[in-house]
């Protein structure tokens, strides 16, 4: 499982520095806005959202309202309403997925229970609904409560392609799509909403999350077959574990022979750990993570693409290196 090392990754550093100041704004927000009278809200809250994680989505949030000139404070408010959604569905991921490791800890369900973590993710959801009333606008409303919905809609849709071994490529995409591209595309979109532009201009950054968003779930598929504990902060194999027929398992099962399709097919059906070291040669066998990473390539190039009417600006350059690490990154 060593196949994707570091010297393939792309630093993120500059990003980091021109978002510095507008994310320690959104942290702060955050802070805020994570609290409770309840106990078990703010521990398991402060639990999951002080351990981290790359802040990828309210970064692009706040660029894309950067990038189109935005001067005010209401990125910053939008920002952390997306971290606040993403981790709501973090939460209630880790439920659906029995997942024990998040963020190089263990999950909040494995702290505090399935029903805390359901409950306290409800929490967020909702606080992040209270929150999107101060915006003040019906758009932005508009935006969020659909991206959220098609989550929902996404995460269900997947819990129906489980040990099941037919599920197409169409099918996978549409999956992702939901349940990952949606909220990138909404961080996006909400930047040129801010800044009032016309609907072509919020249309295109909203390609540019949604396809960037799609790079990115595509590769944390590639990383559950090739990365490690350590550097995902999270287990690998998991999906196998689980028989969630990602990409490079749909792709080994259709480009391997009649006897490994039939174990990818078996494994897919059963689940478990059991069969990861044949799953994984065969995996190797039929180049099906170069594959996921080509079609990954693709999504960040589309997202690139869609950045042509930005004026030239460093966040036009942040949002373009963001676009190529969501593929080339080992966390
Ligand atoms: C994890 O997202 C869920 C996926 C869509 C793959 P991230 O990898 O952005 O998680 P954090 O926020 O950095 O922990
Ligand atoms: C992403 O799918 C889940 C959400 C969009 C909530 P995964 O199940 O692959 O995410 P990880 O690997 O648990 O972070
Ligand atoms: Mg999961
Ligand atoms: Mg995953």
């Amino acid at each position: 499982m060593s196949e994707n090392k570091k010297d393939s990754s792309l630093s993120i550093e500059p990003v980091i520095a021109l978002s510095r100041d507008d994310m320690a704004a959104v942290n702060e927000v955050i802070r805020e806005r994570l609290s409770s009278d309840v106990t078990l809200v703010n521990q398991l809250g402060h639990y999951i959202i002080d351990s981290g994680g790359k802040r990828l989505r309210p970064m692009l949030a706040v660029l894309a309202a950067r990038a189109y000139g935005y001067e005010g404070d209401k990125h910053q408010l939008l920002a952390a309403i997306i971290e606040f959604i993403h981790t709501a569905t973090l939460l209630h991921d880790d439920v659906v997925d029995e997942s024990d490791m998040r963020r190089g800890r263990e999950t909040a369900n494995a702290m505090f229970g399935s029903a805390a973590s359901v409950l306290v993710g409800d929490f967020l959801y909702s606080r992040a609904f209270e929150m999107m009333v101060d915006v003040k606008s019906m758009r932005v409303m508009e935006i969020l409560a659909h991206t959220t919905n098609v989550i929902a809609e996404g995460e269900v849709m997947q819990l129906l392609n489980v040990h099941d071994a037919e599920t197409t490529e169409a099918r996978y995409r549409q999956v992702i799509h939901c349940k990952t591209a949606k909220l990138f595309e909404a961080a996006t979109r909400l930047g040129a909403v801010l800044c009032e532009r016309p609907r072509e201009e919020e249309d295109a950054i909203g390609l540019y999350g949604m396809h960037l968003g799609s790079a990115f779930q595509l590769i944390d598929d590639v990383l559950d077959y090739s990365s490690s504990s350590e550097d995902m902060g999270k287990n690998v194999g998991d999906d196998l574990a689980e028989g969630k027929p990602t990409l490079p398992l749909i792709y080994a099962m259709e480009r391997g022979d009649a006897a490994q399709s039939g174990l990818i097919r078996k494994a897919i059906e059963q689940g478990g750990y059991d069969m990861i070291d044949e799953v994984q040669a065969i995996i190797q066998q039929t180049g099906a993570l170069e594959y996921t990473r080509a079609v990954a390539q693709q999504e960040a190039d589309k997202a690139i693409e869609q950045l042509a009417h930005l004026p030239e600006s460093e966040y036009k350059q942040a949002l373009e290196l963001l676009a190529l690490f969501s593929v080339r990154r080992n966390t």
